[in-house]
């Protein structure tokens, strides 16, 4: 009876956000494995970015955000670029080319403080198109 207490107030405390207000991307499940892997990629660059500023390794730095720059972007298949909404896009291709200047400055200036204002502004397109979109998956 406790236990069952206990649970009925938990539920009751959740944020009532049950509704996913997120827009949902219907892709084949190898175009949403391809999003995920290109995401993942994503965050190992962003880790090795981070891991250059702390050791203030500013060509690391370059290196790792060449990686996640516009070169990368072009992977994407044109079958599934063609059904992407323009602004989903549009904040992927922000994303590619904030780290493309990452790079070039952290090049040319290696500055740590410069270099972390610029992935700081970069990452917030991340955080924009997570709160915007969601993938679903349809049958082949
Ligand atoms: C243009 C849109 C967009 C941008 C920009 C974006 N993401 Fe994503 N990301 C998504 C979507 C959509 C998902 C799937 C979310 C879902 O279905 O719940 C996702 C999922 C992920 C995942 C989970 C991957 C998995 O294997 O499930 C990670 C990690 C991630 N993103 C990291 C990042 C990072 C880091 C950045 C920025 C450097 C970024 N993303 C930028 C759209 C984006």
């Amino acid at each position: 009876m406790r236990y069952l207490l206990c649970t009925a107030l938990c539920l009751a405390a959740l944020p009532v956000h049950a509704e996913d207000a997120r827009t949902p991307l219907t892709l084949t499940a190898s175009e949403a494995a391809a999003v995920r892997e290109e995401m993942r990629g994503f965050l190992e660059g962003v880790q090795a970015i981070t891991s250059g500023l702390a050791d203030n390794d500013m060509k690391a730095v370059a290196k790792a955000a060449r990686g996640l720059g516009m070169s990368g972007a072009n992977h994407v298949p044109m079958s599934l670029r063609m059904r992407l909404p323009m602004e989903f896009k549009e904040m992927g291709r922000a994303t590619h080319m904030g780290f493309d200047t990452l790079a070039i400055d952290a090049d040319g200036l290696g500055d740590a403080g410069h270099s972390m204002k610029q992935l700081s502004e970069t990452l917030q397109n991340c955080n924009a198109c997570h709160a915007s979109f969601r993938l679903e998956t349809k049958p082949k």
